[in-house]
C-alpha cells in the first residue's frame, strides 16, 4: 500500500493529519501490509531523522522533467521516501503563495518515487488537497511507472475547508495533463480544486469520522463541496481516527513529572502542580486546558470572549496554540488581564502540549466543526474531561456527561453552559466515575486500521 501525505510524525506535524499519517501505517504492518509512506522532505525534518539519500529521479512536471530527491528510511515495520526539492526547504511547511504548485509536484514525484524504490502498490491512499490530485494522476497523468496507471485509490478527507485551489490552465500544466480534464472534477466554478479532483476520481472516499461523513454533504459544512459530497455519497464513508497509544500514554509518558494510571492518579496531580509551577497559575482552581491550532475552525474565539465568565466560575485557564495573528494577540491579552488565573503560551510545543493534556482536569475543544479532534481523546486517556461541541468526530467520541460535556451552540453561552456543568460536577461524587469511564475508552487505531484493510480489499478487488 502507498501511503501519500504531507507531513507525518514525528518527521513533521501541523496538526491530526501528521499523527494518523504516523500512526494509520503501522497499525497496517501490524496488519501484514506492506506500507511506503511518501511524504516531503522538509528542511525542518524532526525526530532526528537522518534518510539515506539514494538519489534522484526525473518528475514529470511542467510541461517537461525536473529532478527530485529521493531520500529513504524504515522504522518499525514501516518504509518512508522523503521528496527532496528547493520547494521544501522553507521554514514552515504551508502557508506560500505557490502551495498548490508546491504540492503538484509532490504528487507528481510519488510514482517516480515508489517506482525508484521498486515498490509495486496495489493500492493508493491519499490525504487532503496536498495530495488530492494523485487520483486523477493515475488515471490520466502522463509518463507514469509501469504498475501505476490505473491504481486503485482511497482518499481521505481531514478537512474539507482547505481545498488547493488554482487556475485550471496551470494546474493541467504542472500536472502533466490532458486539457480535457480541464472540464472534469478538478473544475469548481472555473477554478482547479484539488479536493474536488480526489473526490471524482478516488475510488473510494472516506472522512475521519461518520457524522462528518453526514457533515460534510451539508451546506453549513461542504465549504462548496457539499454538493459534490452528494452527488458521490455512494463511495463515501467515515472511519474514525485512533490514536498512537504509545505515544500518548500517561502510563509511559516521558514529558510527565511521573507517569500514572487510572489506578492511580496521583501522577497526574503532580502533572498539575507542574504545570500550574511552569505557568503561574492557581493551583487550587480546576483548571481547563487548550491545546490547538489557532483557527476559525477550533472556536477559541468562544474562549477569549467568555474568559472572564470562565474564571468568575472558578476556572483557571493554560492555553497552547499557534496560528492566527489576531488569535494570538487575543489569548495574550486575556492572559494578561487575569494574570494567575489565565495563562497563554503562543507556539507549537510537544513537551508542554503532554503537559497540559495530563496536568488539566479538563480540556475545552469549542470547535466549530471538527472532522474528527484527536485532542480529546488524547484528553480522556490522559484522565481529563473534554468540554467540547456536539460535532464531527467530538460527537463520535465523547459521551455527554459519561466520558465529558458536549454543547450544541458555538456561542460564548454555549461554552460556559457546558463548562457550568463541568464546574458544578468537578469534586464531587460524579466526577472520579467520569475520570475512570474516560481512561477506559478504547481508541487504539486497531479497529479503524481493519476497517481501512477491508476497504482497500474492496477497492482493489472491483477495480479488477
Ligand atoms: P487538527 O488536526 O485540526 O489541528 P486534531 O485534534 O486532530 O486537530 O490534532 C491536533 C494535534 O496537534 C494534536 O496532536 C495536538 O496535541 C497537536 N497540537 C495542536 N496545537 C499544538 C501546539 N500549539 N503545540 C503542540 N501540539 C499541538
Ligand atoms: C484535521 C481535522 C481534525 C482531524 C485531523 C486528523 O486536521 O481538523 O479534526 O482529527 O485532521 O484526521
Amino acid at each position: 500500500m502507498l501511503f501519500a501525505t504531507s507531513e507525518v510524525h514525528p518527521f513533521s506535524k501541523t496538526g491530526g493529519l501528521g499523527d494518523v499519517s504516523g500512526a494509520l501505517p503501522h497499525a497496517l504492518a501490524t496488519l501484514g501490509h506492506e506500507v511506503l509512506v511518501v511524504t516531503p522532505w522538509y528542511r525542518t525534518l524532526r525526530g532526528g531523522a537522518r534518510p539515506l539519500w539514494i538519489g534522484d529521479v526525473q518528475v514529470p512536471f511542467a510541461g517537461g522533467f525536473e529532478a527530485a530527491g529521493v531520500g529513504t528510511l524504515e522504522s518499525g515495520h514501516v518504509r518512508y521516501a522523503f521528496v527532496g526539492h528547493a520547494d521544501y526547504q522553507r521554514d514552515d511547511l504551508y502557508g506560500y503563495s505557490d502551495d498548490v504548485r508546491r504540492f503538484a509536484r509532490f504528487t507528481r514525484a510519488v510514482p517516480q518515487v515508489a517506482a525508484r524504490l521498486g515498490f509495486r502498490p496495489d493500492v493508493l491512499h491519499a490525504h487532503d488537497w496536498h495530495t488530492g490530485y494523485l487520483p486523477m494522476v493515475l488515471a490520466h497523468g502522463w509518463h507514469l511507472p509501469d504498475g501505476f496507471p490505473g491504481l486503485p485509490s482511497v482518499f481521505t478527507v481531514h478537512n474539507v475547508q482547505y481545498q488547493g485551489t488554482s487556475g485550471l490552465a496551470e494546474a493541467l500544466w504542472w500536472l502533466r495533463l490532458p486539457g480535457a480534464l480541464a472540464d472534469d472534477y478538478m473544475n469548481h466554478f472555473g477554478s482547479a480544486n484539488a479536493m474536488q479532483a480526489a473526490l471524482g476520481f478516488a475510488h473510494h472516499v472516506t472522512t475521519v469520522s461518520p457524522t462528518y461523513a453526514h457533515e460534510v454533504q451539508r451546506p453549513e459544512f461542504g465549504y462548496g463541496l457539499d454538493g459534490t459530497f452528494r452527488h458521490v455519497r455512494g463511495k463515501l464513508s467515515g472511519i474514525l481516527n485512533g490514536l498512537d497509544t504509545h505515544e500518548w500514554d500517561p502510563a509511559a509518558d516521558a514529558h510527565l513529572p511521573r507517569p500514572f494510571d487510572r489506578r492511580d492518579l496521583t501522577g497526574k496531580a503532580d502533572a498539575k502542580r507542574a504545570l500550574t509551577a511552569a505557568l503561574g497559575l492557581d493551583h487550587e482552581r480546576p483548571l481547563l486546558g487548550v491545546v490547538s491550532r489557532l483557527a476559525d475552525q477550533k472556536g477559541i474565539d468562544l474562549v477569549v470572549q467568555a474568559g472572564e465568565r470562565l474564571v468568575a466560575q472558578g476556572w483557571a485557564l493554560a492555553l497552547l496554540g499557534s496560528g492566527d495573528a489576531g488569535l494570538e494577540r487575543d489569548v495574550r491579552a486575556l492572559a494578561a488581564r487575569h494574570h494567575g488565573s489565565v495563562a497563554a503560551v503562543v507556539g507549537f510545543d510537544e513537551a508542554l502540549a503532554h503537559l497540559i493534556y495530563a496536568g488539566s482536569d479538563a480540556l475545552a475543544v469549542p470547535s466549530r466543526f471538527e472532522p474528527c479532534g484527536l485532542s480529546q481523546m488524547i484528553a480522556m486517556r490522559y484522565g481529563t474531561l473534554p468540554v467540547a461541541r456536539d460535532t464531527g468526530g467530538l460527537h463520535d467520541t465523547i459521551d455527554h456527561q459519561r466520558t465529558g460535556f458536549l454543547f450544541e451552540h458555538a456561542t460564548p453561552e454555549g461554552l460556559l453552559w457546558a463548562t457550568g456543568l463541568a464546574r458544578a460536577a468537578y469534586g464531587g461524587s460524579s466526577w472520579p466515575g467520569m475520570v475512570d469511564t474516560a481512561m477506559r475508552q478504547d481508541f487504539s487505531w486497531e479497529a479503524s486500521a481493519g476497517r481501512y484493510a477491508e476497504l482497500y480489499r474492496t477497492v482493489v478487488a472491483s477495480a479488477r
